[in-house]
């Protein structure tokens, strides 16, 4: 059904609509707000501070674990952001600890992807970078590398050393996971080549190519730079065009991420829990039944993804399209066509559509 009534903090306060946002394009542009986000994100709290509609970031970036996530966000919005409101492209890693949770893996993309997977409950999981340390000349320009400062490089290599330093890269890799947009293109091509194509042993010949994961397939997105920056999209076909070159079978992968619908049912059922449980802790009482929504609102900058995905999804997904980021026509996108193009800052949009708030 859609009653949607709930009592909320203490006053008892009525929602039927949740609301999922996407972060690159809509809610900042690299680590600054963009408009007046942060003005419209205290729009969803009452004076005492506790939520007073659900809502949660669903973003396909990522490279940190989402606790962390949430805290650098209640940092730059001003709000205090829950882990459990926070998912990321790889968050549905998780899902496949039953499969991995003993198994060698190799997790590679910005940030600490080798923490985030670890966090996730994965025992033996090394960074691609680690790993290809491991191996005498993988990477023959390694040398000709200067582009990182020597303090951002250890910051970031002790925490993966430490998740990984019981780990003997001998053993033949199970499968490789692509937690975040990857840094260095050319590294991991040629050492994921290196594994997919040896079977999972990089020193050793033909054998059968380990699962390879994404967290999203973004051709574009938009970061701080005027126009989109290629995305993790860009780089799967990157890698998949020069396996498949020298393979002589074509790559197999898998992306999670928006617009998956299995993204979106997850978020609807983040959002009744919070609708439900507004306090952390609360959260998986197993006998109560689950609110649910009239409406739920995804709020994106990019027809391809957040769009697409919150059509697949269905009942009770309604998509606004944002012109803040990859999408910047005047008119609705032709393939993909939101419910309602937003022609301004997310804090009017608030005001129109949002008024009981
Ligand atoms: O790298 C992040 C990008 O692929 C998309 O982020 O928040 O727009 O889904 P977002
Ligand atoms: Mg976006």
């Amino acid at each position: 059904g859609c009653g949607g009534v709930a009592s909320f903090s203490n006053k008892a306060v009525v929602s039927s609509f949740g609301i999922a946002f996407d972060i690159d394009g809509v809610i900042l542009r690299g680590t600054t707000p963009i408009g007046n986000s942060r003005r419209a994100l205290r729009r969803l709290y009452d004076d005492s501070g506790a939520m007073n509609i659900p809502f949660l970031f669903l973003t396909n970036g990522g490279g940190i674990p989402e606790s962390r996530r949430a805290s650098e966000l209640s940092d730059i919005l001003g709000v205090k952001i829950l882990a459990s409101q926070v998912v990321q492209g790889h968050s549905p890693f998780r899902t496949l600890l039953k499969r991995y949770e003993n198994e060698f893996i190799v997790a590679t993309g910005k940030g600490e992807p080798a923490v985030v997977m670890s966090e996730y409950g994965f025992k033996r999981v090394i960074s691609l970078e680690e790993y290809a340390s491991q191996f005498k000349n993988i990477d023959p320009v390694a040398q000709y590398k200067r582009w990182t400062t020597e303090q951002e490089l250890n910051c970031s290599r002790n925490s993966e050393k430490i998740a990984s330093s019981h780990i003997d890269c001998s053993q033949k890799v199970k499968a490789a996971f692509v937690v975040s947009d990857p840094v260095d293109w050319g590294r991991d091509i040629q050492v994921l080549c290196d594994i997919l194509t040896s079977g999972g042993v990089p020193e050793e010949e033909n054998g059968q190519q380990p699962p390879l994961y994404f967290a999203a397939d973004d051709l574009q997105y938009q970061a701080a730079f005027p126009s989109e920056r290629l995305g993790m999209g860009a780089f799967r076909i990157a890698l998949e065009s020069v396996f498949n070159r020298i393979h002589d079978k074509p790559l197999e992968y898998t992306s999670f991420g928006k617009p998956n619908p299995f993204v979106f049912s997850n978020a609807e059922m983040i959002l009744r829990q919070l609708l439900q449980f507004p306090t952390p802790g609360n959260v998986g009482t197993e006998d109560v039944r689950l609110p649910s929504f009239k409406t739920l609102y995804m709020i994106g900058d990019n027809p391809l993804v957040d769009v697409k995905g919150a059509q697949q999804a269905g009942y009770p997904w309604f998509s606004i399209l944002t012109r803040t980021g990859v999408f910047r026509q005047r008119e609705n996108h032709t393939q993909y066509p939101a419910d309602m193009v937003n022609l301004m800052i997310l804090y009017s949009l608030f005001l129109l559509l949002f008024t009981v708030v």
